[in-house]
C-alpha cells in the first residue's frame, strides 16, 4: 500500500472545549496527515459518557468539538468526519474484542489504575465509584480503531497505551483467525511534547487548566495572564525550558521572535507579564478568522449535522464489510 491508500484515524472525546494542547498535540498534526492518508476523524461521543451524564452538557460539547475541527480547517471533502454513535458496528466489534482481551490488560490501563490508586490512598474499596464504562474504555477505543482497518493513529503521548492495547488485541485475534484486523501504529509528534496547562500540569480538560482555542479573546487573555511562573524579577536570567509560558509561546510566535525571547530569558531583561501579553495577542490574532467561522457554525447547527450525516454514511460503508469478515471468522454469520 502506498500512503495514499493507508488509513489515518483519530477521535476526540467531547468532554469540553478543545484547547491549545489538543490543537498542537493532535488536531494540527492530524489535519496535516490528511494530505497523505485517507483520513477518518470522529467525535468519540460514547466515550464522553464515561464523564458526562448530563444531556445538555454532552450535546453542547459534541457540537463544540465538531465546530472546532471544521473551523480549524477540516475539509469534509477530504476527511470522513463522523460521530462514533452513528456507527453501530463499533459497539458490536467492542464486544467481540472484549472476548479476546485478557482482563489483566485492562487492569493495567492508566485511567483505571489511577482511579484505583486514588481509592486506595483515601482508604476506600479498590473499585469504589468506578463504573464498568471507565474500565472498558480501552476496548471501545480499540473497536473504533480496528473497525476501519486503520494504519496510523495520530494522538498525543497520553493515548499511547490505548493504541498498544488495540495492537495487543488485534494481534491476539489475528493469531487465531488470520490477518483480519490491521495492527495500528500510534503517530506521536514529539514524545516529550506535552503542552503544559496554566498550572504547569499537562493541559487537560480534566484539570480545568486549559486555554480553549476559541474562547473569547478576553477569556484567553485572562487564562494566559494566570499561567504559573517562578518569582524571578525581570532583571534575572531565567530558564526558558522550565517556563510554562515559553512552552506555549514557542509554538505560536514566529522564529525571530522566539530567538529574541530566548536571549531575553537567558540574559535577563524579560518580564513575565510582557511575554504573557504578547502571547495573548498572538493567540488572539492567530485564531480570529477561524473564531468567526466557529461561532457561525455553532449558531446554526444544520451545516454540522449535514457534514456528520454524510460522514456517517461513508464511515459505515468501510465498517460494514470489516464487521462482516469478523463475524464470519468467529462463526456468527448465517
Ligand atoms: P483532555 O486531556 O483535555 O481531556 P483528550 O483526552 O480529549 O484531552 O485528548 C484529545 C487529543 O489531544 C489526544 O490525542 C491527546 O493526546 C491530545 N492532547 C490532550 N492534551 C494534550 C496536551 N496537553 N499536549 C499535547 N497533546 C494533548
Ligand atoms: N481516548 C481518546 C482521548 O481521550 C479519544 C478516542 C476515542 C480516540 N477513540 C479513539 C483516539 C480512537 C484515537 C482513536 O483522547
Amino acid at each position: 500500500l502506498n500512503s495514499q491508500e493507508k488509513i489515518a484515524l483519530t477521535g476526540i472525546k467531547p468532554s469540553g472545549k478543545p484547547h491549545i494542547g489538543n490543537y498542537l498535540g493532535m488536531i494540527q498534526p492530524a489535519l496535516a496527515l490528511a494530505d497523505s492518508y485517507r483520513a477518518y476523524y470522529f467525535i468519540a461521543d460514547y466515550h464522553a459518557l464515561t464523564t458526562y451524564k448530563d444531556r445538555a452538557i454532552l450535546q453542547r460539547h459534541i457540537y463544540e468539538v465538531a465546530a472546532t475541527w471544521l473551523a480549524l480547517g477540516l475539509d469534509p471533502k477530504q476527511v470522513v468526519f463522523f460521530r462514533q454513535s452513528d456507527i453501530p458496528e463499533v459497539f458490536e466489534l467492542a464486544w467481540v474484542l472484549a472476548c479476546w482481551a485478557p482482563k489483566g490488560l485492562l487492569n493495567r490501563a492508566h485511567a483505571y489504575k489511577a482511579a484505583v490508586q486514588a481509592n486506595l490512598e483515601s482508604d476506600r474499596e479498590l473499585d469504589d465509584g468506578i463504573h464498568a464504562g471507565l474500565y472498558n474504555y480501552p476496548l471501545l477505543m480499540a473497536a473504533d480503531i480496528l473497525l476501519f482497518g486503520t494504519h496510523v493513529v495520530p494522538v498525543g503521548q497520553d493515548q499511547k497505551q490505548h493504541i498498544e492495547i488495540a495492537r495487543d488485541i488485534a494481534s491476539a485475534f489475528n493469531h487465531r483467525h488470520g490477518k483480519i484486523l490491521s495492527v495500528p501504529e500510534a503517530l506521536i509528534g514529539d514524545e516529550t511534547n506535552v503542552v503544559p496547562g496554566i498550572d504547569g500540569r499537562k493541559m487537560s480538560k480534566t484539570y480545568q487548566n486549559t486555554i480553549p482555542v476559541f474562547d473569547e479573546p478576553a477569556a484567553i487573555r485572562k487564562q494566559v495572564m494566570r499561567i504559573v511562573t517562578d518569582a524571578k524579577s525581570p532583571r534575572e536570567p531565567k530558564d526558558p525550558d522550565r517556563c510554562n509560558v515559553f512552552a506555549i509561546y514557542r509554538h505560536f510566535a514566529d522564529q525571530t521572535a522566539v530567538e529574541r525571547r530566548l536571549r531575553d530569558y537567558r540574559n535577563g531583561g524579560l518580564a513575565y507579564s510582557d511575554i504573557k501579553q504578547e502571547l495573548a495577542q498572538i493567540l488572539e490574532d492567530r485564531f480570529a478568522p477561524q473564531r468567526s467561522i466557529y461561532e457561525s457554525l455553532l449558531a446554526d447547527r444544520t451545516a454540522i449535522d449535514l457534514v456528520l450525516a454524510q460522514g456517517a454514511v461513508q464511515a459505515r460503508s468501510l465498517a460494514k464489510p470489516l464487521m462482516a469478515k469478523v463475524r464470519r471468522a468467529i462463526g456468527i454469520d448465517k
